[in-house]
């Protein structure tokens, strides 16, 4: 079966039960649950006394804490992380095993990105089982090929205008420049908007970002309740949000326009096998959720392509050549994107390698199971960890080092299999995989036809990780006209 359909068509089934966004109850609920799991067994080995400083360099800077203890342990292992045991399972076999082989052992709802769930309420993301498996089922024809090719219009002409605003010589935060043009592209594609229209479009875009900020604050600053605080101000700016796209769901099921292709409104058309659609929550959840999913997602995966193609000249001079052999300075297509570039495909592969922005696959276990010679009970938070299983030695040799030629199609398809999952692995694959991929190649096509991004002399990149990896602060880069010298 590939591995991006789900098991069997399903009917419509109940949402799931809401969980509570207060923190105090759910620390008390982790109590709770931990007390069970001790009370039926143990954890797999690992630090289990509580460490600050652990539980600092886990938010902070948590992949040499991986590497080491799966050094230690092997595949799977426990951290105490503040007040919770977390068990860690890295390398392809755990990959395979929670993404594909035994993805109903867990649930992504109850795992440690729950709090995401006030935001994006019952998307993809966020439900779990028959819930999930039908929502997925039906919306899995708008992400197909000729979707995302109708999305490639609206990916051009905003990209045309981005790099319109780049002039050589002057010094942009690749990042930020990014950020702002894939949320105009998820205007257009997603939510079918005019990113210009101050009303609508850029006020969703302003406030989305805002909501989103919260997410990337320390955890602390997270809890904090009341007016004024970073949580009330998420809430207002979730309202802003809905009351544009409910007052959009009504407007286009009073009004359908079968020549609109943005997701959106396909969304408010699809049914599934017994003729039932989404309800206007539904439609809602699922937009916002691929918002978010999509959003950091291919804004990080571009700002590190460039980061290592300007440390990597050889490499950039044989993309360009491969663009020019290609497109002979035309504009990209998804049929020359997809099928006669495959050196772009290495890069794009390799930045995945070492940066998938997604890099955790946090989930809950709802059965218990075996893994490794370890048992692990039923309500124990559960992680798969792309980012660290992508830079295990013995998978991919010196993981530290930017080689394109990794990802040959030989060497791709000789690789274990859960050895390489930046866009996860089953049921629950990334459903935005072709959209992200595409977005990236088309932006970095565009940008490399056009200009070369130098590092800043003497900048390190650090990597900040909530909610997906970014370089922290930015990445600040010199922009130069494509065919200049160093
Ligand atoms: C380079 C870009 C992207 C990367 C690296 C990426 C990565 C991932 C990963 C690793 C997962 C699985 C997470 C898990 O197992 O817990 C995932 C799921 C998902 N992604 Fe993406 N993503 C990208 C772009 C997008 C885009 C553009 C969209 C939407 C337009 C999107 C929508 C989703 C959704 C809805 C899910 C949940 C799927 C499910 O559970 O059924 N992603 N993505």
């Amino acid at each position: 079966m590939p591995s991006d359909t789900v098991a069997t068509p399903t009917r419509r089934v109940p949402p799931p039960k809401q969980l509570s966004a207060n923190p105090v109850v759910r620390v008390l609920d982790d109590a709770r649950a931990e007390f069970r799991v001790r009370r039926r067994g143990a954890y797999p080995p690992g630090p289990k006394d509580f460490s600050m400083s652990r539980t600092l360099q886990a938010a902070r800077d948590p992949l040499p804490l991986l590497l080491s203890l799966y050094e230690e342990h092997g595949p799977i292992f426990c951290a105490r992380l503040l007040h919770s045991q977390v068990v860690f399972m890295l390398g392809p076999e755990a990959n395979h095993f929670i993404t594909v082989s035994n993805p109903e052992n867990f649930h992504w709802r109850e795992g440690s990105f729950g709090d995401l769930i006030p935001l994006l309420g019952d998307g993809l993301l966020t439900i779990d089982d028959a819930y999930h498996d039908r929502a997925r089922e039906i919306m899995m024809p708008a992400f197909h090929r000729e979707q995302v090719a109708a999305a490639v219009e609206a990916m051009r002409v905003e990209t045309e205008a981005a790099i319109a605003t780049l002039s050589p010589s002057e010094v942009v935060d690749i990042y930020e420049w990014m950020r702002g043009l894939a949320m105009r592209i998820a205007m257009r594609a997603l939510l079918g908007l005019d990113p210009d229209d101050a009303g609508k479009g850029a006020a969703a875009a302003e406030h989305f970002e805002r909501a989103l900020g919260f997410y990337g604050i320390d955890f602390h600053l997270r809890l904090l309740r009341g007016p004024g605080s970073p949580w009330s101000k998420m809430v207002a700016s979730r309202a802003v949000l809905d009351e544009i796209v409910y007052g959009e769901i009504s407007r286009r099921r009073r009004d359908p326009d079968e020549g609109r292709h943005d997701i959106l409104s396909l969304l408010i058309g699809v049914e599934d096998d017994a003729g039932e659609g989404f309800s206007d929550k539904e439609v809602r959840d699922q937009v916002m959720t691929l918002m978010f999913a999509g959003h950091d997602t291919s804004t990080s995966t571009l700002t590190f392509m460039m980061h290592e193609l300007a440390r990597h000249p050889d490499v950039l001079v044989r993309l360009q050549a491969e663009q020019d052999e290609v497109l002979g300075g035309e504009a990209p297509d998804i049929d020359r994107l997809e099928r006669e570039m495959p050196y772009l495909d290495m890069v794009l592969d390799e930045v995945l390698r070492l940066y998938p922005p997604a890099w955790i696959g946090p989930r809950r276990a709802v059965r218990d199971f075996e893994f490794g010679g370890h048992a692990v009970k039923r309500g124990t938070y559960v992680n798969y960890c792309s980012w660290a299983s992508h830079r295990i030695p013995e998978v991919f040799p010196d993981p530290e080092a930017f080689i394109p030629e990794r990802f040959t199609r030989e060497r791709k398809a000789a690789l274990p299999r859960g050895a390489y999952v930046p866009f996860g692995g089953g049921r629950r694959i990334c459903i935005g995989k072709r959209f992200g991929q595409t977005e990236v190649k088309l932006v970095a096509t565009m940008l490399l036809q056009q200009l070369r991004l130098d590092a800043m002399p003497g900048r390190t990149m650090a990597i900040r990780q909530m909610p997906t990896l970014s370089p922290k602060g930015g990445l600040k880069m010199r922009v130069l006209p494509r065919s200049s010298e160093s």
